[in-house]
């Protein structure tokens, strides 16, 4: 889906970030003309685009055909050209300020009226870019992450003088890319992600440095006892330590003494065979989960939640969006402030305050904000509220509540419709939306606290437009075992036993705890582009939440066996042959379908509808006569009440039922 204001993309520069938003931009299908000075570079770009955009088609993550996309894709070597009649002009140059000052100046006379000026700048403020035109009201910072093919997050930056309506058509645009964007209010050093990057990456060199704390004791407490993805040292050797040095000087922050005895020693990372680790004569990252004893994470992560203070007290970025871009941005398994809220403010205010007094060092200052939240007693998630509310969902009267539950709920989003449909989204796409611990919790708080009388129907899909579900969370086997985090049978039955009809909403992947989630619902709908599967066999492991039994219900034992014994994927079409799912169209008629089924629930008898559920559900699980033992109960509990009172009526009078659950 193209914005409607802009048309037509300029990016300048053809490396890594160059080329890799031109390609991102044509594959949502826009014109893109990329620049750059080196007719060899920009030739080299066209070839890293078509084979990523191979790699892209092999995988099915995208609509249009390579050829198509390449189509889309000019390139020059004069700069006029590329901007002469563009809406937009993206500027992925290297990161100096002089350069980019220049190139702003040159749009200035090269660029109609009216288009935005963006800089991808990660480092560089973007007033200060802005000051080289005429025009600083049109410049914005639009900072993608490497690489932009893959990296879902892209922040808006707000110079000095930037317009709203430039900032509104960069959100917009950024969107229509299929990209999150956040708006960062204020430019500030390192905008929002890098602000709470810094602490991750300089608190453990700190503690090195002061000797309390090993490289490896750090790495390993940070990913396997707190589950980050990288360690802090690993990830420095891999950005390279003199690209975290360079930043830290020019911006006179202090740095740690480790950082910058390696850089004088020139062991800057993987780049040079040594940084904190040795990757030519050594193993590399070797840290083990038993290495973590001891250190002391809370020092790392309070610094991280007071940044994020800082950015909200500052009105730098909200709550949601500094979380959003942590997660996606970093693959942080949860944003600083959702962390904070968990930890409990208070203790993260003590830790700072107790550092403070003993190092005197103005890094541990604790922000004005979180003094401001603790004094209100608003210490996080055991006290109701922090930086997030925790408060049960409750009806009210209106159109919809609720809407989005981002005030508390990190992993799902969810509304609940004016015809009450309760509309719920896994929210992980970074991560295919894979189940973990907290996501099923927060399904499960939500089907529990939900005013069910409320809901006619719900409805399960995930986020991104890559997969319903990819199963438990893998990521989380290291930290807890395997095991645990895929028992997962709480949640399946929540929704199993959910007294309101669930539909799956099944777009790309469903696979293992995936699948089991759409077969604990009781109908499911897929595109044909989905795929089907129980991988979990090739992990070691079954197929849990019931998934056994449910499978070979559904598809009968033979299918069921071929399912978890091969732990392969079938796709759609197969499924519906198996029975598996109740449809499977065509992606353009997904919604459509998915209507007409909820056209039918949702003026549908409330309690029939939950009566139906549990005799067809529970008459499984018992004896022949015991199942139509409870199927007669049931019949008679409906009998009575007020809706097949209202039903026989409607149909003597020839009128649609209105049916109101009574
Ligand atoms: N748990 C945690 N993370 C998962 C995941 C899972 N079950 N499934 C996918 N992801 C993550 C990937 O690690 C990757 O993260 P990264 O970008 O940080 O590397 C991201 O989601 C995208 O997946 P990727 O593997 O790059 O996409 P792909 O198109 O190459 O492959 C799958 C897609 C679904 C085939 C592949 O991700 C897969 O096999 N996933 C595991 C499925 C599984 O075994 N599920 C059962 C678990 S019990």
């Amino acid at each position: 889906m193209v914005s409607e204001e802009i048309e037509r993309v300029a990016v300048l520069g053809s490396g890594t970030m160059g080329h890799g938003i031109a390609e991102v931009v044509a594959i949502a299908g826009y014109d893109v003309t990329i620049h750059d000075v080196d007719a060899d570079a920009l030739a080299d770009a066209i070839d890293n685009i078509e084979s990523s955009l191979e790699k892209l088609e092999e995988s099915d993550s995208i609509d249009v055909s390579p050829a198509q996309a390449l189509e889309a894709i000019g390139t020059t070597s004069v700069l006029e050209e590329a901007v002469v009649d563009s809406d937009l002009v993206v500027e992925a140059a290297p990161e100096r300020l002089s350069l980019k000052q220049e190139i702003f100046s040159d749009l200035d006379d090269l660029a109609p009226n009216g288009t935005i000026l963006a800089t991808n700048t990660s480092s560089l403020s973007i007033s200060e870019i802005a000051s080289a035109t005429e025009r600083p009201g049109d410049v914005v910072g639009m900072h993608f992450f490497n690489p932009p093919v893959k990296m879902e997050l892209v922040e808006v930056v707000r110079g000095d003088a930037t317009r709203d309506e430039t900032v509104e058509a960069s959100m917009s645009f950024v969107e229509s890319i299929e990209k999150t964007p956040i708006e960062v209010r204020k430019d500030v050093r390192g905008f929002v992600v890098n602000s709470i990057l810094e602490p991750f990456i300089d608190e453990p060199a700190w503690m090195v440095s002061e000797g309390i704390a090993t490289v490896r004791e750090a790495d390993a407490a940070m990913v396997h006892r707190r589950g980050y993805p990288m360690g802090p040292f690993e990830l420095s050797d891999l950005t390279g330590i003199d690209v975290n040095y360079h930043i830290r000087t020019e911006a006179n922050i202090p740095v740690p003494p480790i950082m910058e005895r390696k850089v004088e020693q020139g062991t800057l990372g993987r780049k040079s065979g040594e940084g904190y680790y040795e990757y030519d004569s050594g193993p590399g990252a070797d840290y083990e989960s038993d290495d973590c004893e001891g250190f002391d994470t809370l020092r790392v992560e309070a610094r991280m939640v007071n940044e994020a203070a800082k950015l909200v007290g500052n009105d730098v970025a909200t709550v949601e969006d500094i979380d959003i871009g942590s997660r996606l941005g970093t693959n942080f398994p949860e944003g600083p402030c959702r962390r904070g809220d968990e930890i409990g403010l208070d203790t993260v205010l003590e830790k700072l305050r107790t550092l403070s007094r003993e190092t005197d060092a103005p890094r541990y200052e604790p922000a004005p904000h979180l003094e401001r939240l603790v004094d209100a007693g608003n210490t996080g998630v055991d006290a109701g509220s922090g930086f997030y509310e925790y408060d049960d969902v409750e009806a009210t009267d209106g159109d919809q509540y609720a809407t989005d539950g981002g005030s508390e709920y990190r992993t799902i989003n969810y509304t609940v419709t004016e015809r009450g449909v309760l509309e719920i989204e896994l929210d992980r796409p970074d991560r295919l939306n894979a189940l973990s611990i907290d996501l099923k919790d927060e399904c499960l708080d939500l089907l529990e606290t939900v005013d069910v009388d409320q809901i006619r129907c719900v409805t399960i899909e995930g986020a991104g437009n890559r997969a319903f579900c990819a199963g438990a969370d893998i990521t989380e086997f290291e930290q807890k075992r395997p095991v645990d985090v895929m028992d997962v049978s709480s949640f399946h039955e929540e929704i199993y036993d959910f007294p309101r009809p669930v539909i799956a909403k099944i777009d790309g992947y469903c696979l293992g705890g995936g699948c089991e989630l759409a077969l604990a619902c009781d109908l499911r709908i897929a595109t044909t582009d989905s795929t089907f599967g129980q991988p979990e066999i090739r992990l070691g492991l079954i197929p849990g939440g019931g998934a056994t039994q449910r499978l070979v219900r559904l598809v009968g034992e033979t299918r069921a066996k071929e399912l978890v014994y091969r732990g392969n994927q079938i796709d759609a079409t197969t499924a519906e042959e198996w029975g598996l799912v109740n449809r499977a169209v065509e992606p353009n008629a997904f919604e459509d379908t998915v209507e007409a089924f909820l056209a039918d629930i949702v003026e549908g008898p409330p309690v029939g509808l939950e009566v139906a559920k549990k005799v067809i559900n529970g008459g499984q699980d018992v004896h022949y006569e015991a199942a139509l033992l409870l199927e007669s109960q049931g019949y008679g509990l409906l009998k009575s009440t007020e809706d097949v009172a209202e039903g026989t009526a409607a149909f003597l009078e020839d009128r649609e039922p209105e049916f109101t659950g009574e």
